[in-house]
């Protein structure tokens, strides 16, 4: 990696920017300064934290097409979804300015009459943050925003391929008035900062998004310091059909969750289960969708789907293909390319299988591209089999009209995010987070400020 980060383009392999990548010592510097802001941020009034989270929402607001086009320019999906972006990170710096206010304690009857119980909150200290490429804006205030409101400091590593959108909110925020050493990015390789976060002394919690084993080996190595950690980590979300299902809808709500990003979310539908009955109806019309969306640079204003993130991205998601074709599935879109090794370019265009069987690796990890295997069933004891058959429990969705049907898979699913009839069930306002090993903790709504917080309990006596 050298000292420079080199920023590239997905959608043409061009570099955009070259990023300085911080020495240890700088990295050590960050987290002292970071550190030592704590004492200051934490008497900051709930109030005034709220007022500048506010203002630093504000401020993005007005600077949306610009940071649409970075996130564009360095992540590669389509401007109109980089914009949805922007909205989405500011809904979260919205949600826990308004949280902010809200860091109740409470008392609590105690055993004796000459003793009162009073239990508070305090901020947690220091938190460090590693967040993904996918979704460079909207996973940074996720974290950054209920951080602040409670009263942390906060550092954050972006990831390697997308530091540009992050550095620019960052900028934001001292704008808006958060003060310099109390919301800092720093720029390096994940493994050397993310030891360098999870050894501190300085540092209480280290939340992150990515994928599960850096996600194993973080929590491993924060056990040290017993630190507090919060973890989004993979997701094989499945998307079961009913045979009572409105089709339509339904078809229009798993080319939502499944091409945003050109698949490449945590959330996005993996693996399509649709009943038996219905699945030649439900495959040719998601077929048909598929092939009609728009493949290409995300600056394109008619652009629906964006190149792939790398190469190595790339190849995992052939490889997926190629392994269900030559073990039997049936391509109904897509396993069609445009890529170009040496310029540095990947695009998969939308494909759609169908004839998937479980033993295919398609089924068992996850995809992060624009693939929908479908695989059928006949019973619901059967669908729920196969979509609990992973080690993952991030999100599932499933289609039906009927309650009985609705409430069964409702209680069946380990799963954290369930969509019935809803392809798209994320928001500031919900817990988000996995079961199982997608995750631990929740971020977004009143539980995603509570990691941030430590629970005192004060025994008063001789009253
Ligand atoms: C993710 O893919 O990690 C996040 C997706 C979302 O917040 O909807």
């Amino acid at each position: 990696m050298g000292n420079i980060l080199i920023v590239k383009n997905p959608a043409t392999g061009k570099v955009i920017k070259e990023v300085k990548i911080n020495s240890e010592e700088e990295i050590r510097q960050a987290i002292k300064i970071g550190h030592d802001s704590f004492e200051k941020w934490k008497k900051v009034s709930a109030h005034e934290r709220s007022r500048l989270l506010t203002n630093w929402s504000r401020i993005i607001q007005e600077h949306k097409d610009e940071i649409a086009e970075i996130m564009t320019l360095e992540n590669g999906k389509p401007l109109s979804e980089s914009r949805g972006e922007v909205d989405y990170a500011t809904s979260y710096i919205d949600w826990y300015a308004e949280e902010a206010k809200r860091i109740y304690g409470r008392t609590v009857p105690a055993s004796s009459e000459t003793k009162r119980i009073v239990v508070s909150k305090q901020p947690i200290g220091l938190v460090a943050a590693i967040t993904p490429w996918n979704f460079p804006a909207a996973m940074m205030t996720r974290k950054a925003a209920p951080a602040l409101a409670a009263g942390c400091p906060f550092i954050v590593k972006p990831a390697a391929e997308t530091p540009l959108t992050t550095m620019k909110l960052i900028e934001l925020a001292h704008e808006a008035g958060i003060p310099t050493d109390v919301i800092q990015y720093v720029n390096g390789s994940g493994s050397v900062v993310g030891k360098m976060f999870t050894s501190s002394e300085y540092i209480r919690k280290i939340t992150f998004t990515g994928s599960t084993p850096i996600g194993k080996q973080l929590i491993k190595e924060s056990a040290e310091t017993i630190k507090h950690v919060t973890m989004e980590l993979g997701g094989h979300a499945p998307l079961i059909i009913a045979e009572d299902a409105d089709l339509d809808f339904a078809v229009a709500q798993t080319m939502i969750t499944k091409f945003r990003n050109a698949g490449q979310t945590c959330v996005c539908a993996n693996r399509i289960i649709v009943h038996e009955n219905i699945a030649e109806a439900f495959s040719e019309k998601l077929a048909k969708e598929a092939r009609n969306l728009k493949v290409g640079n995300g600056l394109d204003k008619d652009t629906q789907v964006g190149p792939i993130i790398n190469e190595k991205g790339f190849e995992k998601i052939v490889a997926q293909i190629n392994d269900a074709v030559k073990k039997g599935a049936e391509v109904l879109a897509g396993n069609r390319y445009n890529a170009d090794k040496d310029q540095g370019y990947f695009f998969v265009y939308p494909t759609v299988l169908t004839n998937v069987k479980p033993d295919m690796v398609i089924m068992q990890e996850e995809t992060f591209g624009p693939v929908a295997p479908i695989i059928t069933f006949r019973t619901l004891e059967e669908a729920v089999e196969i979509a609990n058959s992973t080690p993952y429990g991030l999100a599932a969705y499933f289609f039906t009209n009927n309650y009985k049907t609705g409430t069964y898979l409702h209680d069946h699913l380990d799963f954290g995010i369930i969509g019935w009839n809803d392809g798209a069930p994320s928001g500031a306002h919900i817990p988000f987070g996995g079961m199982k090993e997608s995750g631990l903790g929740r971020e977004g709504g009143i539980e995603g400020i509570e990691p941030y917080l430590e629970t005192k309990y004060l025994s008063i006596g001789n009253l």
